[in-house]
């Protein structure tokens, strides 16, 4: 749906992002976990591309819609100029969101801004009946990149944070507390069922973030066998299918055959082994 949404605020959430709040009733009514909204920025020209930010937030009850957003050019920078009371035209919510994993322990894995739909996803899993324990892994260059870790904490998220540069948390790439943490989960979901073959369904990967590090969760998740779901970040132009611009090789069969999908309405979301990475 296009929505003709309200700003609330418009709030600096760390080193070069910010938090913006809109009055959205009708997309925060629908909107799931992982899926995004095409923002058109008032201040650049009508005829100028939307730009596509993730749902981080969504409150059915006040219509609020929460998107986190990074300073990175000229639409991002035009959008923090926002003020309360100014009209923000959105079309959404796109995209496919994230499944709900059944799984028993959901590791969330988040690079830079990749961590915003993960916030929605957590907080929904949590709400629901038979929540999860879930673990986020949060990775970035250095410390302003880590963003949300105290809002996943105030979930009763179990937070590891890692930095390239060891600014904050475990000096590194994310993946090296993810690993220790899926060895220690998969051990006492092995021990728990004393069957390896059902430790499959008791761990499960969700992550957004740059493609390095969607494909090393990919390799993780086929070795060791676990679902996997990984959201995909594009350039976008129209961000309903209709102009190819954002298409993505995936495998479509087991023969090996592969096909192009639309990132903005085929995914951005794709299961582990679904991406064939250049
Ligand atoms: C499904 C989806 C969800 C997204 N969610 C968020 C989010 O929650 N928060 C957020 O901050 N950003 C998110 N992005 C990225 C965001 O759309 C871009 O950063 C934004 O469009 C850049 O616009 P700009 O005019 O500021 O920058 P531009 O002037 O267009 O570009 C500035 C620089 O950013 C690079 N860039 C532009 N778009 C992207 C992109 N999609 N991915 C990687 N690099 C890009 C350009 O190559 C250039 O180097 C998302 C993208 C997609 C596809
Ligand atoms: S952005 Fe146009 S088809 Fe995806």
């Amino acid at each position: 749906m296009q929505e003709e949404t309200t700003v609330l605020s418009n709030e600096q959430a760390g080193v070069g992002c910010r938090r913006l709040r809109l009055g959205a009733p009708g997309v925060a009514s629908v909107a799931r976990p992982g899926q995004f909204v095409h923002v058109r920025v008032p201040a650049l020209d009508p005829g100028a591309m939307r730009r596509p930010i993730s749902i981080c937030d969504a409150d059915r009850a006040s219509g609020v819609l929460t998107l986190l957003f990074k300073l990175v050019g000229r639409g991002t920078e035009a959008l923090a100029r926002v003020a309360p009371g100014d009209r923000v035209d959105i079309l959404g919510p796109l995209g496919t969101g994230f499944p709900m994993p059944e799984a028993a322990d959901v590791a969330l894995v988040g690079g830079g801004y990749g961590v915003a739909p993960l916030y929605f996803l957590a907080k929904t899993l949590l709400g629901a009946p038979s929540a999860p324990r879930i673990a986020l892994f949060v990775g970035g260059r250095s410390a302003p990149d880590i963003l949300l870790a105290e809002d996943f904490s105030a979930l009763g998220v179990d937070v590891h944070v890692a930095t390239q540069d060891g600014s904050l948390g475990a000096h590194g790439l994310v993946t090296a507390p993810l690993d220790q943490w899926l060895n220690e989960t998969l051990a006492d979901a092995r021990h728990a069922t004393d069957a390896r073959h059902a430790t499959d369904a008791r761990v499960a990967i969700c992550a957004c973030g740059p493609a390095p590090m969607l494909r090393a969760l990919d390799e993780r998740a086929l070795r060791l066998g676990l679902p996997a779901w990984l959201s995909l970040d594009r350039r976008m132009a129209c961000g309903v299918g209709a102009c190819l611009g954002c298409v993505q090789r995936v495998r479509s069969g087991r023969g090996g055959e592969t096909t192009l999908a639309r990132v903005c309405v085929d995914g951005p979301m794709f299961p582990a082994g679904k991406i064939v990475w250049d």
